[in-house]
């Protein structure tokens, strides 16, 4: 989806291209119109976020409630992603902006279903213990130390056969240590993948081990 395209659909501006946001719509489809919980690592100002929620808000539809975590700060995206979004046809003020104040303003029709979480996941972010999520979407830095450690953090929130953790970009060419560190943890908790129509999106859930 370009520029052009995601606008006139109301999606907030990101990298996220139309078939990754057409994974969310299929994970959305899964729940028939039940609320779910949703923990979101990667929010940038919620262009995925908003594929959580219905295009138009109905009362009697379920609505998820989204927790997203992001370090909600424009200064830290780095001079890769800044030119590949420009690219795409966004301006951004990289030192001046308020990341979070836009992801508020992109999330107005849902605010009361959207918790965010500033800081560094999950070095400087502690969820709470008691706190259990049906999908967990990872859609932040992709080195294997941090998706490592992502993966391991939000473990112990995920219920087993039934939580769906997930994301984009599994691609060997473009993500490598994404690869390896998916791989690592399906291998060690010898876990099946979903398949995903769309290349690149990777997701499983845990089994008791
Ligand atoms: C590719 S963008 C996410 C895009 C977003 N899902 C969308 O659809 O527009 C990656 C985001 O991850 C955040 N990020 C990177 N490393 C992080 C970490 N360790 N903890 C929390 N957020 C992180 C960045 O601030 C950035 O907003």
């Amino acid at each position: 989806m370009n520029k052009t395209e995601a606008d006139k659909m109301g999606v907030p501006m990101g990298w996220m291209g139309g078939n990754g946001l057409q994974n969310i719509g299929t994970i959305v489809q899964d729940f028939k119109g039940n609320s779910f919980n949703v923990l979101e690592i990667g929010s940038f100002v919620g262009r995925s976020t908003k594929q959580w929620f219905p295009k138009t808000r109905k009362d009697d539809v379920g609505l998820p409630t989204v927790t997203c975590v992001d370090m909600f700060d424009y200064k830290m995206i780095p001079q890769k992603g800044r030119t590949n979004l420009e690219a795409l046809g966004y301006t951004v003020n990289w030192d001046k902006a308020d990341m979070l104040e836009d992801f508020y303003e992109n999330l107005r029709d849902y605010e009361d279903n959207v918790r965010a979480i500033k800081g560094k996941f999950p070095y400087e972010v502690t969820l709470n213990p008691r706190w259990r999520f049906d999908v967990v979407f990872i859609d932040t830095n992709r080195s294997l130390e941090n998706m490592r450690a992502t993966l391991k953090a939000v473990r112990p929130h995920c219920v087993p056969y039934s939580t769906l953790i997930c994301g984009p970009h599994y691609d060997s060419e473009y993500a490598p240590e994404l690869v390896t560190a998916v791989n690592e943890f399906v291998n060690q908790h010898r876990i099946s993948m979903r398949s995903w129509e769309s290349p690149g999106f990777w997701g499983f859930k845990l089994n008791n081990l």
